[in-house]
């Protein structure tokens, strides 16, 4: 039965396989920064950034050396900042030590890498026998296999783990590894999969049983908290105010407009009577106008319903406490979340 399976993946593999960069490479940065890259990303944005990324930073070396600035300013986009905060540290890890880890052991010391991403880079950049485990992996096993464990359980990865391991080639891992991942991703997909033409649909037990909808069980709902953001961008005609982003919460480190954040979506009053809203309004000819409302973001654990407005002074010349003056022709300088470029993008362009 194993040999059956990883026959066939590789065999459909080797017919299907979508051509990607990082599969040129045994270099294991390269590989590194191509899978912290895709983790939450489509492959399609990833490889933009993957090459952006090498020409900046061709070498692990170069990564070290940079600031975590520049570095979350070209993460700018993907999202889930603490990837690129943690792939900066695991750098000047790797530099520190003078070379790569070059055993699973080693690669998996490295700040910000898994289970999943060690068996990656061991197995693509050094043919080492470790099977990945990743969201495909769990839906390809738990269909193929019929397997009601549920995902986000201790027991559960250990099992499926575990199968991974007993089906993977030892010589052939990374071919095995790289065929498990496409495969889930074109077609034994979340919705839709392609079973009628699918080249495992002969042995699949959730198949055969039509229940292939229902694989993987996972045990808990993700719970999702609401939180109210009002941003205020406060802009004279050539300065603006920005703000970094504390530590412990999301998009640490990244920079944004003056932000308030209310437990219920907050009324006009509790907006206009926010500290630096009234002190700046009291200023002669300054105006404030509503850019948006409601705008929703999701975030894994969190939807973000956010407003904005736009006050605008004849001139800013000192920055309240707290906030950074910014000019305005520097803010590419500054790396933000997607949902604060956008909002700067409409408040600027008036
Ligand atoms: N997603 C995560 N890692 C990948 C890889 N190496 N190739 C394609 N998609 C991926």
């Amino acid at each position: 039965m194993p040999t059956t399976f990883a026959h066939r993946l590789i065999a459909w593999y080797e017919q299907n396989c979508r051509d990607l960069p990082w599969r040129h490479t045994t270099d294991p940065y390269a590989i590194w920064l191509s899978e912290i890259i895709l983790q939450q990303t489509r492959v399609e944005q990833g490889m933009d950034y993957y090459h952006r990324f090498l020409k900046r930073f061709p070498t692990v070396f170069d990564l070290a050396q940079a600031s975590i600035d520049e570095v979350m300013r070209l993460w700018q986009g993907l999202g889930y900042y603490s990837r690129a905060r943690n792939l900066h540290a695991a750098a000047q890890q790797i530099a520190s030590n003078g070379s790569f880890p070059t055993t699973y052991e080693g690669i998996i010391q490295l700040k910000g890498v898994g289970p999943y991403t060690a068996a990656a880079i061991a197995s693509f950049a050094y043919g080492l026998p470790h099977a990945v485990v990743d969201g495909n992996v769990y839906r390809v096993l738990s269909r193929y296999f019929d397997i009601s464990i549920p995902i986000d359980t201790t027991q559960g990865k250990h099992h499926f783990q575990q199968l991974a391991h007993s089906l993977l080639p030892p010589q052939r891992a990374a071919l095995f590894n790289q065929a498990m991942m496409d495969f889930g991703a074109t077609c034994c997909t979340p919705l839709s999969p392609r079973c009628a033409e699918c080249p495992l649909a002969e042995g699949c037990l959730a198949y055969a049983q039509r229940i292939v909808a229902q694989r993987p069980v996972k045990q808990k709902r993700l719970q999702v908290r609401t939180r109210h953001f009002v941003y205020i961008v406060v802009v004279s005609p050539t300065h603006l105010l920005l703000q970094q982003r504390p530590a412990g919460d999301i998009w640490q480190g990244l920079y944004q407009p003056p932000l308030a954040e209310f437990a219920a979506p907050p009324t006009a009053e509790e907006v206009l009577s926010l500290e630096l809203v009234s002190t700046l309004l009291s200023q002669p000819q300054a105006t404030f106008t509503a850019l948006a409302q409601g705008i929703q973001h999701r975030l894994t654990h969190q939807l973000l319903s956010t407003d904005a407005y736009l006050l605008s002074v004849p001139e800013l010349s000192v920055a309240p406490e707290g906030y950074l003056l910014v000019e305005r022709a520097r803010i590419d300088d500054y790396g933000m979340p997607q949902l604060v470029v956008k909002l700067l993008e409409k408040a600027l362009s008036r």
